[in-house]
């Protein structure tokens, strides 16, 4: 199969180390890839919202399959574009349509579909300019904190979580009378907070059926002990210990079963990935939200622990034959660091040269690039996120150990990473 991956992240980095072992992977293609992507395949110089030329890419190059990486380029129909072109009658795209890729694309269609379905998750409500004037009456009573969202995509900065009445409503008023979050964050979902741990369940379905992939925790915050702003994440665990088979019943049985089944019955097409965001409050779990892709770094250490050969389970997507799919999960946990630009997530610089990459020992780690590209033969920095460092353990103080370890081979100027992925499982 020639198979064609979109996205320039440590997560495409994990998704093509784990394609090129397939015996069925013929020829991979990244687009745009990264430093460490073209060990895989061939790095493609297009860009991920660049329909015309990923369908050019696809013609010229007989691409069977594409697999997509990031939710822009499937919030903005990438799928539906590919698939109707009379040239790639038998491409498959792994990826829902612009339909689908709603659940993230505006938190209002994600929060009705949930209600729709009985799907459990924080109360809420939704404001645009029309009822401004009530919404901030709303805001004046509500309990706190309180969580306002924009609607459409935000590069992850959409959520706001609020104090204090006072910052809700001048945060209200920036979203919507001045579009801090652009046109679509125009509209506010205005939601409960909820106190518990979150993790993240990964689900591939084909449309009718699913498989439950491994479960991740993702560490969001900047600082040690979960402190300062959000990032894309700096590091990730696998399995989450407290989760065991009775939660992820619970989780199956009211939520991803009934999302599933409420995606079939609202004809939204949909082959592909499934993020579930979740917060666990006592045993209960609630959805937060949901992400029409895998997560990163979440896939560096979800992807690890897959025996399964991911062609052969994604082929099973596009024929709609999951049912005949059994996932076979490595037992050992799997924890991933991320080494971020000095700065990160605020302002940085780019263009570092980084030592020491290929002095990871391979036995029980692997260095997946995120942000870095080749230049004259040296890989530099190109990102806040610039690579990480997955290692399996027995244990998640173990697998971090071992993590921690390897990061002291590797260096660039400013570079910092989080030591404290998985503290509280210590
Ligand atoms: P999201 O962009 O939807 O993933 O939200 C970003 C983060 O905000 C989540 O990972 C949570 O930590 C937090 N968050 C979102 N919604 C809620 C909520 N209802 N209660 C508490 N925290 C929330
Ligand atoms: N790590 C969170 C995300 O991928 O959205």
């Amino acid at each position: 199969m020639r198979i064609l991956l979109l996205g320039s992240g440590g997560r495409e980095n994990a998704l093509a180390w784990k394609l090129s072992q397939s015996p069925r992977c013929e020829s991979l293609f990244i687009a745009p890839g990264n430093a460490g992507t073209s060990k895989f395949g061939t790095n493609l110089n297009i860009g991920i919202t660049d329909f015309d030329s990923i369908r050019k890419a696809c013609i010229d190059e007989k691409i069977d399959m594409v697999v997509v990486g990031p939710e822009e380029p499937l919030v903005k129909g990438v799928t539906d574009f590919l698939i109707s072109s009379a040239a790639l009658k038998n491409l498959d795209v792994i990826g829902p349509g612009k339909a689908g890729a709603q659940l993230e694309g505006s938190k209002a269609f994600a929060k009705a579909f949930m209600m729709r379905h009985n799907i459990p998750t924080a109360t809420y409500r939704e404001f645009t300019l029309d009822n401004y004037v009530e919404g901030v009456e709303y805001l004046k009573t509500h309990p706190l904190p309180i969580v306002l969202k924009a609607d459409g995509l935000a590069a992850g900065k959409g959520v706001v979580i609020c104090e204090n009445h006072i910052e809700a409503i001048a945060e209200f008023e920036l979203m919507i009378q001045r579009a801090k979050f652009g046109e679509a964050g125009k509209k506010v979902v205005v939601e409960q907070f909820l106190t518990g741990i979150e993790i993240s369940v990964f689900v591939l379905t084909d449309g009718k059926n699913y498989v439950m992939l491994p479960e991740a925790k993702d560490y969001k915050r900047v600082g040690e002990g979960d402190t300062g702003p959000n990032t894309g994440g700096m590091g990730a665990v696998s399995p989450v210990p407290f989760v065991d088979a009775s939660l992820l019943k619970k989780i199956e049985d009211k939520v991803i079963r009934p999302t599933v089944d409420g995606l079939r019955k609202e004809g939204l097409e949909y082959r592909g990935f499934i993020f579930f965001g979740f917060m666990i409050v006592g045993d209960e779990p609630y959805m937060i939200e949901y992400n029409c892709r895998m997560g990163d770094p979440e896939t560096e250490v979800v992807i690890p622990r897959l025996k399964n050969d991911l062609v052969d389970l994604l082929d099973a997507v596009a024929k709609q034959e999951l049912d005949k799919v059994k996932i076979d999960t490595d037992t050992r946990t799997a924890c991933t660091i991320v080494a971020v630009s000095g700065g990160y997530p605020g302002e940085y610089q780019k263009g570092y040269e980084i030592t020491g990459i290929d002095d990871v020992n391979p036995e029980d780690s692997m260095l997946f690039h995120m942000g870095t590209t080749e230049k004259n033969g040296k890989i530099i920095t190109s990102g806040g996120r610039v690579f990480c460092i997955t290692s399996y353990g027995r244990s998640v103080f173990d697998a971090v150990e071992i993590s921690k370890e390897e990061m002291q081979k590797i260096s660039f100027k400013d570079m910092t990473y989080r030591s404290d992925i998985g503290f509280e499982f210590e």
